[in-house]
């Protein structure tokens, strides 16, 4: 392919402003799929996707134009997932283009995550090509929106095209402009190779299949390659292009994205930033950058009934297989017995793979309240990492404790500035900054601890602003905080997996709530259980679930036999999600009560 003729570029936007949309009008205005083949949204494959509307994982399409020159391009569509949990995998995306399509909605204007993403580009030095979409819309107002784009991220956009993607208007306008703005790639292709891995996931017949961008050198079928960070070597058996679908090809070239296939049977041997080069005759230096994405959200996942241990150990094993993100380790708690402590880039992301552990492969499972890392420098001068409250090592040999914190982007109409301000204050926020967007609207900036974010806090801001505002963040670092291990003892017993770490200013407050709450969620026992909370051997709350009055059954006796046999089923479907700890049972809702005590 002539390089000359080559665009790489990757449409970011917030959410819901119709990125999704906009890729299925390129695909089928250039043929790329025929009518009988599109479906809506060809992009989002995952099932999961489509039921909550969200890209989730990053897919890529070729495209052939034949534009207005009378010359035929060829346009790799890079896609970037839409939420916050998947910044990372948004930077590695944008890395691969020379440019972007930035979709802003004419009748909502810019949003949080517009800000963020289009940061990212600009770092990247990408050509950014500002299209407001939706002007179908009644309350479209372009104009607006123009000023936005113009006054908050000082990108001229007086080119801006007006398009509504879900009518196909400016549909032609935006490929000419993709193919006149975006410049194409530049890079040797005789030079040793060195292409940078945006994403990768595993089919069961392929191995590892492995998308990239070639930035130098040629690749072709039979090639050696070696994984610069990684070290592991490989011989491709397969390259391929996205039409969408993987269709095979013998060579690729500088600028050109694809995705090659090398018997490759752990995915930790491909990392996502990383950059493949020729065995024989490696590059000197890596694409820059690389940078393992970290998990930023722990929990612990149990199997309700502990014989699908070994299920469930299987199951994550294969997930992991197309999320490299997803990390795991065996834990044990006293409460729940052997299970996993895992690692998400996010709640969302979180959510995503309980949902998937338990539809996919039929698993029932306790999941205990999501957690950050915590930093602790102990006395001796040693850090730990702890992810699992319960392993905080003793006060006595820990010197301070951190906490990661991020710097937050909301975006909201200025009549709610003061109700948010305030939640951000109550959630321990630094405030860093307040500018206007446009007129009516205005771009607050906090540092917030991550771990106070996680608490409700996205839905506490959409009901403070009547679901106007928008959310964005990224990692900052860690700062000291006064934070103390609160725990939570059911019937005299410290049930280790409902530990949770709280600002030291809010553990009575948590405390309290947290009591309350258990007391409301554990059924009444044949006896008395006191649910207290304690920081060390101090009580600081406690409340009691009083004692059955009588048998259930009691009721049944001498009665109809069936309804006893009813009555015991449901007994026994209610069972599903409680475990038995000490002589108490204790539901899945118990262990997600800490969220939801603010
Ligand atoms: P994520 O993939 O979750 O980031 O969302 P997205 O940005 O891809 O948005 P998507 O394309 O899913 O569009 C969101 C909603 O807006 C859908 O209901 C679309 O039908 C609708 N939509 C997209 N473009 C237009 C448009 O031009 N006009 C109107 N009226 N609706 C549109």
């Amino acid at each position: 392919v002539d390089q000359e003729r080559i665009r790489n570029f990757s449409i970011i936007a917030h959410i819901d402003h119709g990125k999704s949309t906009l890729a299925d009008r390129l695909i089928e205005y250039t043929g790329t799929l025929s009518r009988r083949e599109m479906r809506e949204q060809v992009l989002d494959t995952m099932e999961l996707e489509r039921e909550r509307g969200i890209t989730i994982k990053a897919q890529s399409v070729r495209m052939e134009y034949r534009a207005d020159d009378g010359q035929t391009y060829i346009l790799n569509l890079i896609d970037t997932p839409g939420h916050v949990d998947f910044t990372y995998e948004v930077s590695r995306a944008l890395k691969a283009c020379e440019g972007a399509l930035l979709v802003v909605d004419a009748s909502q204007g810019i949003e949080a995550q517009t800000l963020a993403n289009v940061h990212m580009a600009l770092e990247q030095n990408l050509e950014i090509i500002p299209i407001i979409n939706k002007i179908d819309l009644p309350g479209a107002d372009p104009e607006r929106v123009r000023r936005e784009i113009e006054e908050t991220i000082g990108l001229d956009a007086s080119y801006a095209i007006l398009a509504s993607a879900k009518e196909g208007i400016g549909t032609r306008d935006i490929l000419e402009a993709i193919v006149t703005l975006i410049p194409p790639p530049s890079g040797d292709p005789a030079a040793p190779l060195k292409a940078l891995i945006y994403d990768s996931f595993y089919d069961p017949y392929k191995g590892v299949v492995v998308h990239f961008r070639i930035f130098d050198g040629t690749l072709r079928v039979g090639d050696r390659i070696r994984m610069m960070g990684g070290g592991k070597e490989f011989q491709v058996d397969e390259l391929y292009v996205f039409r969408p679908r993987l269709t095979p090809i013998d060579a690729l070239g500088p600028g050109e994205v694809g995705a090659l296939a090398a018997a490759i049977k752990d995915v930790r041997d491909v990392r996502v930033g990383d950059t493949i080069t020729g065995a024989d005759r490696p590059a000197a230096e890596p694409v820059p950058g690389f940078r393992p994405a970290t998990p930023m959200v722990f929990t612990g996942l149990y199997p309700v009934d502990s014989a699908d241990y070994d299920q469930l150990r299987d199951a994550l094993a294969k997930l992991q297989l197309n999320d490299a993100a997803l990390r795991y380790e065996p834990e044990t708690s006293e409460a729940l017995g052997f299970g996993f402590r895992c690692g998400f880039l996010g709640l969302l992301h979180m959510d995503v793979v309980q949902e998937r552990l338990e539809r996919e492969f039929g698993l029932n499972l306790i999941a205990t309240a999501p957690g950050v890392v915590y930093r602790v420098v102990k006395t001796d001068g040693s850090v730990e990492m702890v992810e699992n409250p319960a392993r905080l090592p003793p006060p006595t040999t820990i010197d301070r404790i951190e906490e990661p914190v991020v710097r937050a982007q909301i975006v909201t109409p200025a009549e709610y500035v003061g109700p948010l301000m305030e939640l951000c204050q109550d959630r321990r926020g630094t405030f860093l900054n307040m500018e206007y967007v446009g007129e009516k609207r205005v771009l607050l900036t906090y540092r917030l601890p991550l771990a106070e974010i996680m608490y409700d806090f996205f839905d506490q801001l959409k009901t403070r602003s009547r679901g106007y505002a928008s959310l964005d963040y990224e990692f900052e670092g860690y700062v000291e905080s006064r934070l103390v291990k609160m725990d939570i003892l059911v019937n005299g017993e410290p049930v280790d997996a409902l530990s949770v770490i709280v600002h030291r200013d809010k553990a009575e407050r948590r405390g309290r709530a947290l009591v309350q709450k258990l007391r409301e969620l554990i059924p009444r026992q044949q006896f008395e259980v006191p649910i207290q909370a304690a920081i060390g051997s101090r009580i600081i709350a406690r409340e009691t679930v009083r004692a059955l009055r009588k048998d259930v059954l009691a009721k049944c006796y001498g009665g109809d036999v069936t309804r006893k046999r009813k009555l015991l089923e449901k007994q026994k479907e209610g069972k599903k999600r409680l475990k038995q700890i000490g002589s108490v049972e204790i539901p899945q809702e118990a262990f997600m009560a800490v969220l939801r005590t603010d």
